[in-house]
């Protein structure tokens, strides 16, 4: 194999350029040519195709977001779109692909494999969904951010006497929550794999004002079936919460920002890995981290169901905020 390339896809997640650092590199040591594609399958349907050099990828494993750039694509969906998108690998005599991203860019990358050129993807994605995998490039990073900024919303929330709502990302997955609530001490948890309704959660709060506390925290993953904003208004309509309720959707501060050591670590030996198992003839595959070691998993499985979450952690949360 001399021709590889390398393309960021989906949401994009820290760490995403350490993994494109490590392709580039370990693609040096095999003396196998590495291509940048720009913009995910966007870029691919539309030939955005560079040679990336080992200068190129210098100075971005501390840098959040992607080198690359990433997006999303409708038409990479279609049969029509993929065939269109291996003619393009084709013209540029590419013989292996490497996707880093989450489960819709990996879902893409099967696509590909199913049409006959070597794919391994690489898990980036901060919601940590995908299963087969310990966990996927951007998770720790991500957890951090929200920590830090639990911990900031409970200095002003005990400084006020109020309760706030924090809305967390995560689709369908509601591990960043849950993880965060336990980490930041929060009061209550509500995620789409164990939903509190919107009155348990006026439960907890008015709890938490009996029991004297000077604030009172509930994480919300964006997952689940209210919206944060009618969660507010149902609790001011109860009006007797005791705390003040504010609300603070963090949104997107949670993609950005540069990758800790864990995700540093972690993208680099996936995008070693990747290159090596494209190298070694493997196709269908995601890189994984399986214990302490880098594994390949069939990208079906990894895709087969929303990543569980270990439901020790529940207990963890329920005792721990009493
Ligand atoms: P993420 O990878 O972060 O989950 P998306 O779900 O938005 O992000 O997927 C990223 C891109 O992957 C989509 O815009 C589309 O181009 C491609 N993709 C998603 N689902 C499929 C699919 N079922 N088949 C082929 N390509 C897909
Ligand atoms: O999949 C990662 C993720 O950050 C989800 O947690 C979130 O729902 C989604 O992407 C937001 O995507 P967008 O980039 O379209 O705002």
């Amino acid at each position: 194999m001399k021709r590889v390339a390398v393309m960021t896809s989906g949401g994009d997640s820290p760490g995403m350029n350490a993994a494109i650092r490590a392709v580039v590199r370990t693609g040096l040591e095999y003396d196998i040519e590495v291509f940048g594609v720009r913009q995910g399958y966007a870029g691919l349907l539309n030939g955005d195709f560079h040679k990336l050099t080992s200068f190129e990828v210098s100075g971005i494993l501390q840098r959040g977001g992607t080198i690359l750039q990433t997006a999303r694509n409708l038409e990479f969906k279609t049969p029509a779109g993929q065939a269109k998108g291996l003619r393009r690998l084709n013209e540029h005599g590419i013989e292996g692909v490497i996707v880093i991203g989450g489960d819709g860019s990996l879902r893409g990358a099967l696509a590909l494999h199913k049409l006959g050129i070597p794919v391994i993807g690489v898990p980036a994605s901060i919601d940590n969904d995908l299963d087969g995998t310990n966990t996927s490039i951007g998770v720790d990073t991500a957890l951090n951010t929200i920590v830090e900024s639990l911990d900031r919303v409970r200095d002003t929330a005990s400084s006020h006497t109020r309760a706030f709502i924090i809305e967390v990302m995560g689709r369908n997955c509601g591990y960043l929550a849950l993880i965060s609530s336990i980490l930041g001490g929060a009061e209550i948890v509500s995620v789409p794999e164990r939903e509190v309704s919107m009155e348990g959660i006026h439960d907890a709060l008015v709890d938490a004002y009996m029991r004297g506390k000077s604030h009172a925290v509930a994480v919300i993953a964006e997952g689940v079936s209210y919206k944060t904003t009618e969660l507010v208004d149902y609790l001011s309509q109860r009006g007797d919460v005791g705390f003040e309720v504010r609300l603070t959707i963090l949104g997107h501060i949670q993609r950005g920002g540069s990758p800790s050591a864990f995700d540093r670590l972690l993208a680099t030996r996936m995008g070693v890995k990747a290159l090596e198992s494209l190298r070694e003839g493997q196709s269908g595959m995601m890189v994984a981290l399986n214990d302490r070691d880098m594994a390949t998993v069939p990208i079906e499985q990894a895709l087969a169901r929303i990543r569980p979450i270990n439901p020790n952690y529940f207990d963890l949360a329920r005792i721990l905020s009493r």
